[in-house]
């Protein structure tokens, strides 16, 4: 292997084995060399021979094949290398892991590495679930595995939906670049795609260097007068968060921020808003962008006429709030004939019907992808979790609730591989 960097790819029987055959092109892409082990029930999914086109070297299945060890021992196979990735980790091997079973040359090459190992787990929902896994999986995170998803949505399997879905080959290929970088050095957490790996370091790669990204956040202030105003419950934490995660990979970020309770994110420049009209035109004076984000919470009505001065009580009985609609600044920003950002992202906060509701937006507001949540019942709006769909004019992809960080940080990896592929539901 002539590349710097190198992983091991091990490539279990799943139905997204498929999907390694796209990561070995990304890891090559970013200069990582990708030598490979293809277990038996891999190979009903895919070919050792377009596993071996692919990473430009021959592919490994079988422990006591004598070519194999004239060639490379397997224990010599699991320690040549930065990193073992296993994708799609099924049950199985996630069990063999666990218990330290050694019966093929996948589990063994597990047992004989001296470097980390990182796992991107893919099984039914029900599987991933299951006690037997869960106790596999505690044990895999007691030893110091690494883990990348997996996501949530719908699976192979007609009407099946839930966890357990590989995370996409975007995801996997930071998560790769993240453990490369912490095997180099301990450096603090930029972007997170391993959900429940201690420590983590900051991605190596800027995958948004020379994107300029606009973000609004936080709720806005429609006056009542001087001293009165209508609101809503906004915190603009998940706004910031996609700011500073957008920040950390390399783009230069514009934040037009409502009133929040918030500093500044670092590397970003913040405009301070407080109403719509305001936010509005700070929106458009920032274009042009390459990604925009709306993830403020933008009141939808103003009061027609705020009184100038303080109103008093007692003078004209109870007053009557007359409201005009406030613009739409996602729908003014997608709809622009020029200057309209390549990638355009709405959120949408809904109480219920989320995922029909957020379709009709999507076609209403004319944006590329919606991220809608539930912000009915439990403290979404001012909490620091987020359980979020990602709604496409292509489909849906439900993420587990994650750290508000942590569904920036994906967000923004989700939007840096949709700008270097194609557009959004395009
Ligand atoms: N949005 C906006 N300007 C507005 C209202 C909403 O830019 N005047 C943006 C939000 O930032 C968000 C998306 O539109 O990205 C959806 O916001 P939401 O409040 O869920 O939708 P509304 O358009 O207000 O629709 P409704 O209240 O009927 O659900």
């Amino acid at each position: 292997m002539s590349a710097s960097r190198s992983v091991l790819l091990i490539i279990g029987g799943g139905i997204a084995a498929y999907k390694c055959l796209e990561l070995i092109r990304r890891l090559k892409d970013h200069g990582i060399a990708s030598r490979c082990i293809l277990t038996k029930a891999g190979e009903a999914f895919v070919t050792p021979l377009s596993v071996s086109s692919l990473a430009g070297e021959r592919c490994y299945s079988d422990l006591f094949s004598l070519t194999d060890e004239a060639d490379i021992g397997h224990i010599a196979l699991s320690r040549s290398t930065d990193l073992i990735v296993v994708a799609p980790a099924t049950a199985d091997l996630i069990a063999k892991m666990a218990t330290g079973l050694a019966n093929d040359l996948a589990s063994t090459a597990l047992l004989a590495t001296d470097k980390r190992i990182l796992i991107a787990p893919a099984m039914n929902p029900r599987m991933w679930e299951h006690p037997a896994t869960r106790r596999n999986m505690a044990q895999l995170e007691k030893d110091g595995v690494l883990v990348v998803g997996p996501n949530s949505g719908a699976m192979a399997e007609r009407g099946e939906n839930g966890p357990g879905r590989m995370a996409e080959p975007l995801e996997i290929l930071a998560a790769i670049e993240r453990a490369l970088a912490g095997d180099m050095a301990a450096q603090p957490r930029a972007i997170g795609f391993l959900g429940r790996t201690p420590g983590g370091a900051a991605i190596a790669q800027k995958p948004l260097a020379g994107k300029h990204v606009l973000v609004t956040s936080g709720p806005t202030y429609e006056p009542i007068d001087p001293v009165r105003y209508i609101a809503n419950r906004s915190s603009g934490k998940q706004g910031h968060a996609i700011a500073a995660a957008a920040a950390a990979a390399g783009a230069s970020v514009t934040l037009v921020s409502g009133p929040v309770g918030l500093p500044d994110p670092d590397g970003v420049t913040t405009i301070h808003v407080e109403s719509a009209r305001e936010m509005l035109a700070a929106t458009e004076a920032a274009l042009p962008a390459d990604i925009a984000i709306f993830a403020a919470a933008v009141a939808d009505w103003r009061v027609a006429d705020a009184a100038p001065e303080k109103m008093k009580k007692g003078t004209s009985g109870t007053p009557a709030l007359a409201l005009v609609e406030n613009p739409d600044i996602l729908a003014t920003v997608a709809h622009r004939k020029t200057g309209r950002p390549a990638l355009v992202v709405g959120f949408a906060a809904e109480t219920e019907n989320v995922i029909d509701y957020a379709r009709a937006k999507l076609a209403r507001k004319g944006c590329d992808l919606i991220v809608a949540n539930d912000v009915g019942g439990t403290g979404v709006m001012g909490g620091d979790s987020n359980t979020v769909h990602l709604v496409t004019r292509d489909g849906v992809e439900t993420w587990p609730t994650l750290a508000k960080e942590e569904v920036a940080s994906r967000l923004i990896a989700h939007l840096a591989g949709l700008t270097g592929v194609s557009k959004a539901g395009a």
